[in-house]
């Protein structure tokens, strides 16, 4: 199979349009067979449920290229699963068991040509998602939806690259207690727009958003996890149940763990303790593990010191040993990669 000649070294994190995509949809009661197709287009009636209140979720992972040339997803039952608790908390059909993962299959099958090759630096992004497709005008959940996955190549989600990043604490929050903030509803990051909007405009590159009850503890930004490096060498993440259970964090947690043997903790963190840390990181699917070099509270600058030349040691082996399993370099825990067959 010939790659598509693209310009895969600068890439960006943006949509680039491939040819295939997977298509779904739910009515009386039940999902039809689905399909992969080229129109890349959705047309609605005007008063759709998803135009009205917002009644969407979403996924993100990615495909590979192996050293040897196969090509590899990571960890895509735990999307399945995810995407599971966000369509049951927004009252919306699950898939059945089995059904995403023989979605990420074949649409990753018929764009195989756009998964970036072995050491370009690129992967092949995948956007499974969900929406009320019927017209909804009292506040109630639809009755019938669409589920489409898209792909598209991308580079890295910050630019810059591997760069420690500056963040600020925001006023705003991302998400209340007992509120949607643990599952990837699409109106969580309608409510990140503004803020992330100032801190672009006043030089930052991500928020940190601390927790909404008591504004004292770190949750995480508007699209990755925190992991935190203490001075002798612990991971540390924050444990919230506003916080979207990143899936590259958990795996990060088995790796420091499993392989590189560092003590590791899930616990809660608080905005007072930022100073004490060596390293940090974001971590998803977009950011893999992107450095944090400084912190500004309202002014007061923390610079973790790690400094904002490259990335912290212990981040650097995290990253590398990550990484390296995803592209199949490092062998994997059981299940981790799953291959895809031409
Ligand atoms: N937190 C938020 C708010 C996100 O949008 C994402 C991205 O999916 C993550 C964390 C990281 O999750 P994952 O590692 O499963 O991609
Ligand atoms: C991902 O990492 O897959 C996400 O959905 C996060 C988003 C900010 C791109």
């Amino acid at each position: 199979m010939e790659k598509k000649n693209l310009d895969w070294a600068n890439l960006g994190f943006g949509y680039v349009q491939t040819e295939k995509r997977y298509v779904t949809n739910y009515k009386n009661g039940a999902w039809d067979e689905g399909v992969i197709t080229e129109d890349a287009n959705v047309v609605l009636n005007e008063c759709a449920g998803v135009f009205q209140y917002a009644q969407t979720c979403f996924e993100g992972l990615k495909a590979y290229t192996t050293e040897d040339g196969r090509i590899v997803t990571f960890r895509p039952d735990l999307n399945e699963q995810r995407m599971k608790d966000s369509c049951t908390r927004l009252v919306m059909p699950t898939l059945p068991d089995g059904r995403f993962v023989e979605a990420v299959k074949a649409v990753v099958k018929a764009n195989a040509e756009y998964v970036p090759p072995f050491g370009s630096g690129a992967t092949l992004y995948l956007r499974p998602y969900m929406f009320g497709t019927n017209p909804v005008i009292g506040v109630k959940p639809a009755n019938e939806y669409q589920f489409r996955i898209f792909t598209t190549p991308v580079g890295p989600y910050f630019k810059g690259g591997a760069k420690p990043l500056t963040l600020c604490i925001s006023d705003y929050d991302r998400a209340a207690p007992h509120g949607t903030g643990h599952i990837k509803a699409g109106l969580n990051y309608a409510m990140s727009l503004h803020a992330i909007t100032e801190a672009h405009k006043n030089g930052f590159d991500e928020n940190m958003y601390l927790d909404s009850a008591t504004r004292t503890k770190v949750e995480e930004t508007g699209g990755a996890n925190f992991l935190f490096v203490t001075k002798d060498n612990k991971i540390v993440t924050p444990k919230s149940d506003t916080i979207l259970p990143s899936i590259t964090r958990r795996s990060l947690m088995v790796v420091a763990k499993e392989y590189l043997g560092l003590e590791v903790e899930e616990r809660e963190v608080y905005k007072d303790e930022l100073k004490d840390f060596a390293e940090c990181g974001l971590c998803g699917t977009a950011a893999v593990i992107s450095p944090v070099g400084k912190i500004v509270d309202h002014g007061k600058e923390i610079c973790l010191p790690s400094g904002m030349g490259e990335m912290g040691p212990t981040t650097k082996k995290l990253y590398e040993t990550l990484t390296g399993i995803q592209m199949g370099r490092i062998e994997a825990p059981e299940g981790w990669v799953v291959e895809i067959e031409l």
